[in-house]
């Protein structure tokens, strides 16, 4: 007897999909079966990811998407219901951060890392409610363990995060009841592009991997798995959970 994970009746949307975290979230969700959006504020990483999951036999589009701005937000959302269906699956990944002390961070970068990191999954979600109404959807934000523990030089950052956790848990209260689950997973430190000058910051991966009971830091098919399950039938009767996935860094 074997399980299997089939979302093949589901059409994902992967903000942030063109790169790291997020590509490796909308590989396995079409390896489970999904319809998968690539939406990125680069349209040429979005449509690279596509490309690589269509090669290998999945179902995927890139779409181009700033989920910092509420137009191209609805626009790109209007081509996935076109070419794929409405919604099902929501990972708000994308997000921005700067890697500054607090003392020195500017009103306009903190600005940036909220508009992006809080207020563009907010966008992203409130645009893709009703979708996720008619499919019985689910939604799976990505934060960081650092909105649970604080973050040396990365405290706007932790804070949109935290914020990112606190809107789940209320927007899960409040449509339960409808059919709709949303949760979040907390990375800690995963090996990928945006994560390259933090770890050299903090003296290499090696070192880094010293403080991870696991012994290693983290890969973005380590990410993709938690997201999966609460994608999945799996997880139906959890909503409003923070799941830290990080080798044991954070026990909370
Ligand atoms: N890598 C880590 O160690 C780590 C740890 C905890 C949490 N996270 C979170 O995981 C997520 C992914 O991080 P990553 O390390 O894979 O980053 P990454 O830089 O490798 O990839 C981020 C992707 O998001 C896209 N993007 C950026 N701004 C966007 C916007 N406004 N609209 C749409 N797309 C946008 C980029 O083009 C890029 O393709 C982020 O939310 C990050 O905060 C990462």
């Amino acid at each position: 007897m074997s399980i299997q994970i089939d979302l093949s009746s589901d059409v994902a949307v992967v903000t942030g999909g063109g790169s790291g975290i997020g590509e490796g979230i909308a590989t396995l969700l079409a390896e489970a079966g999904a319809k998968v959006a690539i939406a990125d504020l680069s349209a040429e990483a979005a449509t690279s990811v596509a490309e690589q999951i269509t090669s290998k036999g999945g179902a995927a589009i890139g779409v181009e998407m700033n989920i910092a701005d509420e137009d191209s937000v609805r626009r790109g959302l209007a081509e996935v219901r076109e070419q794929l269906g409405p919604v099902s699956v929501l990972v708000n990944n994308a997000g921005a951060w700067t890697i500054k002390k607090f003392a020195d961070t500017t009103d306009d970068e903190a600005r940036r890392v909220v508009d992006i990191t809080l207020l563009g999954a907010i966008t992203v979600m409130r645009a893709a409610l009703p979708d996720l109404l008619e499919t019985q959807g689910r939604i799976v934000n990505i934060a960081s363990d650092s909105a649970r523990t604080g973050e040396h030089s990365m405290a706007v950052y932790a804070g949109a995060k935290a914020g990112v956790i606190a809107v789940t848990k209320s927007l899960a209260k409040e449509v339960g009841r409808k059919g709709v689950r949303a949760n979040v997973v907390a990375p800690g430190t995963t090996v990928t592009p945006g994560s390259s000058a933090f770890i050299e910051q903090v003296g290499g991966a090696d070192k880094l991997a010293r403080a991870y009971p696991l012994g290693r830091l983290g890969a973005p098919a380590d990410i993709a798995g938690a997201v999966l399950f609460l994608a999945s039938p799996l997880s139906t009767w959890i909503t409003g959970q923070v799941l830290s996935v990080s080798g044991g860094y954070t026990m909370v």
